[in-house]
This record gives structure tokens, sequence and C-alpha cells, in this order.
């Protein structure tokens, strides 16, 4: 037999090259919306904070936006004083405490430190809370 991935020699038993296992990543563990939202491995959850950080960011720059086409003639063309007053406190609050503070924690948190740590077999650690804290909370770990 000829398939990619297995040995044919005559009299040789097929062995495949590489194994279920090692064939199976977290990127194609499956596909499915839920397999994404219920799962408990780490490097997925740290990618679902990758996109909930990259929402909060563009939320922000829209108010980032607003801000600047409101500052291009000196009147409140765009934006009240106090239109102006939220778009700005939105923009910094949303960057500070929901982009720049849990990027660097939550992404690089959850993908490294169980590496690190080796502490993974199945790709697991916590696997209970970590998934809940993407859509739950995006600023704590
Ligand atoms: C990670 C943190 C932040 C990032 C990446 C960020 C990014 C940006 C970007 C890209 C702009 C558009 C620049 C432009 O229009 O020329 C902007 C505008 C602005 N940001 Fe931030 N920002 C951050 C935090 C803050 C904070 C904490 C405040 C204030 C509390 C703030 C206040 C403003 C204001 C007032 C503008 C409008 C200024 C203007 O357009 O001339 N930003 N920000």
């Amino acid at each position: 037999m000829t398939g990619a991935g297995l040995h044919d020699a005559p009299g040789e038993e097929l062995v495949p090259l590489q194994t279920a296992d090692e064939a199976r990543s977290y990127l194609n563990a499956g596909h499915s919306l839920s397999s994404w939202l219920l799962t408990t491995d780490h490097k997925r959850i740290a990618i679902l904070y990758l996109i909930s950080i990259t929402g909060f960011f563009a939320i922000a720059a829209i108010a980032a936006g607003l801000m600047r086409l409101e500052l291009l003639t000196p009147q409140a063309d765009l934006l009240s004083a106090e239109g102006y007053n939220r778009a700005f406190t939105l923009h910094g609050i949303i960057m500070v405490w929901f982009f720049l503070i849990p990027s660097i924690p939550n992404v690089f948190g959850n993908f490294l430190i169980p590496l690190m740590m080796a502490s993974t077999p199945g790709g697991r650690s916590t696997p209970r809370s970590r998934p809940l804290m993407p859509t739950a909370t995006s600023c704590s770990r």
C-alpha cells in the first residue's frame, strides 16, 4: 500500500509515521464554534483572549477616530463637549483596561506559562475556570 505516512516495505508491518496524537493540535482539535468557546485547551483560550482584546482595541479605535474627526474643526460639529468627554473616557478606559493590561498576561500567559511549567500533558491547566474568562472578564487572570 502506498499511502502518505505509511511504510510499505515488503514483509514490514504498516506503521503510521505520525501518530494521531502527534497530528492533533489546538488548531485542528475541532472546527465548530462550541469547540472553541467551551475549550479547556490553554492555547485555544489564549487565542480567544487575543480575539477579545482585538475587538476591544477596535472599539477604542472607533472612539479615537471620533475624537480625531471632531478635532478637525474648532467647532463642536460631530460631538458635543459632553460627547467628546465620553469618547475620551471610553477610549482611554478600554485601551488601558480591556486591551493593554489583558494583552500580555492573558494572551502570552495562557499560551506560554503552562508550557513553561510543563504542566499540560493534555494541554490542560485549570481547565474548568479558564474558558469562562475571555467572555466573563477580559481584565483579570
Ligand atoms: C494602549 C493605550 C492607547 C492606545 C494604543 C491609544 C491609541 C490611540 C490612537 C491610535 C489614537 C489616534 C491618534 C490620532 O488621532 O492622531 C488615539 C487618540 C487619542 N487618545 Fe489614545 N490610546 C491609548 C490610550 C489613551 C488614554 C489612556 C487616553 C486618555 C485617557 C487617550 C486619549 C486619546 C485622545 C484624547 C486621543 C485623540 C487625540 C487626537 O486625535 O488628537 N488614549 N489613541
